[in-house]
């Protein structure tokens, strides 16, 4: 009797120790449906104080300012950063509250804060001019407006945007739900992008490859995951995370595959989808969001895998000869519990009403303009030319965007969501709210928009940064 007693003492102590995360070989710890501690600190975003304890106030500094930062070990490039870092720090918030941000101009150009995809008032939106001029070297910004969609957004220059992207200006956005339901997983905000530089970590030139790189679209010869190349994400196999991913590149489409692995996409530009869908590859377009949940395994007897790049062919050669290429690497550290089913997400989004919708048609047009250089533009003209696309204040309108084009683009309208109709006239299998859609080679989208309040003149555009810095924008004067 006492013997036996002794040995259950015995187990029990050495079941609390295993648990402590002693690791002795026999001990048999409880497997955890989280992550481990520190899963992802390899990508790891800078953060930034926040100077007003309010909580619903999140203010802080942001200052533009050209940093050396290391993307290739051992020889620093001088990028143009936010606060020093690349990305930006991550901005984080819930629905409601209030972001000010106090911008510092140390860069040797003017330049703009543009928050995309924010429903924010128009002379908040960084577009120079409208109304408040670019932001010249040495002077100082206040933006404030509140946040009023949960969901995944970004920020970023808009002008020169081409050459202040690609040189590293560009950040993350999030605003909390705090109604959402709990057990997503475990969450990663990650920033993609790419950068052009040399064997001497110097950045290679915005405008290289002259005309036939503006059409194609100047991709960066390292692809970046919050600034890190090729970050390794140290899991357990069949653990739930959750990915809220941003194209930030000013050219490179990701589509992203993981063998063995499916993306349940939740979300996208707008806060979360009508339901979610799982699909076998990740699709992000310069500029846009999605907020998807997976539980990568390994295959078969390995401890390691990749999220791999896979070329998406955007026309004309841009998938040719390319690889696949390893963007984010999983190590494998042990076996998590089954995670419990996903919750339930549903929510409801209502059509937007096109029964009286006044049409706008729009081509997507190339040209060689007076000088012989490329013009890129909507309806035959340049945006320097273009006249605005008229809207009354409360008016539905549904859209017809038409690319002439050998290539896709990906078209970006500011300051408000809207709803696609079709694509090449397939309805979308979920509704969503999207602020940047592709239009595909030669093909045709629908959307519906309602610019049901905030006034003033906004833009839309490609954001293939080089496409648009060569004439493809237009502007919708709302009134
Ligand atoms: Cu990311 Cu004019 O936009
Ligand atoms: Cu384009």
């Amino acid at each position: 009797m006492r013997f036996e007693k002794l040995a259950l003492v015995a187990s029990a102590l050495s079941a609390v120790l295993s648990c402590a995360g002693c690791s002795s070989a026999d001990a048999d710890p409880k497997p955890l449906d989280h992550e481990p501690a520190g899963w992802a600190d390899e990508v790891v975003l800078p953060t930034v104080e926040d100077l007003d304890s309010d909580p619903n106030i999140l203010e802080v500094n942001i200052e533009a300012q050209v940093s050396s930062v290391e993307i290739v070990k051992g020889k620093p490039t001088e990028l143009w950063t936010y606060n020093g870092g690349l990305p930006g720090p991550l901005l984080r918030a819930k629905v409601g509250d209030r972001l000010v941000v106090h911008f510092k101009n140390s860069l040797p150009q003017p330049t703009s804060v543009h928050w995309h995809g924010l429903r924010v008032p128009n002379d908040q939106d960084g577009v120079p001019d409208m109304p408040y001029p670019a932001i010249a070297p040495g002077e100082t910004f206040d933006y404030s407006f509140v946040l009023p969609d949960a969901g995944t957004y970004w920020y970023h220059p808009h002008v020169n945007s081409a050459e202040q992207l690609g040189d590293g200006l560009y950040g993350p956005l999030v605003v909390d739900d705090p109604n959402e339901p709990m057990g997503l997983g475990d969450e990663a905000v990650l920033v993609l992008s790419d950068i052009a530089i040399d064997d001497n970590g110097k950045l290679m030139p915005s405008d290289g490859g002259g005309d036939f790189g503006t059409l194609f679209g100047r991709e960066g010869n390292y692809m970046l995951v919050n600034g890190k190349v090729q970050p390794t994400l140290h899991v357990l196999t069949g653990a739930r995370q959750r990915w809220r991913v941003i194209n930030a590149a000013k050219a490179r489409y990701f589509q992203l595959a993981i063998p063995n692995t499916t993306f349940t996409r939740i979300g996208g530009d707008g806060g979360m989808s009508e339901r979610p869908m799982t699909e076998d590859r990740l699709l992000v377009t310069p500029a846009q969001r999605a907020d998807v949940i997976l539980e990568p395994r390994p295959a078969m007897g390995q401890n390691i895998a990749s999220a791999r790049w896979v070329a998406y062919d955007r026309g004309f050669g841009t998938a040719f000869n390319r690889p696949d290429e390893d963007v984010i690497r999983f190590s494998f550290e042990g076996e998590a519990a089954k995670p419990a089913p996903l919750p339930e997400l549903h929510r409801e989004l209502a059509p937007i009403d096109i029964a009286n919708a006044r049409p706008i048609d729009i081509s997507l047009t190339i040209a060689t303009g007076d000088t012989g250089r490329l013009e890129m533009g909507i309806n035959g003209v340049p945006s320097w030319k273009a006249e605005h696309v008229m809207a009354p204040l409360g008016e539905h309108q549904l859209w017809t965007v038409k690319n002439t084009f050998e290539f896709d683009h990906p078209f970006h309208m500011h300051g408000y969501f809207f709803q696609v109709v079709d694509v090449n006239g397939v309805a979308p299998a979920v509704r969503e709210w999207t602020d940047t859609l592709n239009v595909p080679v030669n093909g045709v989208v629908r959307f519906a928009v309602s610019f049901d309040d905030r006034p003033g003149m906004w833009m839309f555009h490609c954001h293939i940064l080089d496409h648009a810095d060569a004439g493809m924008m237009g502007m919708v004067h709302v009134q």
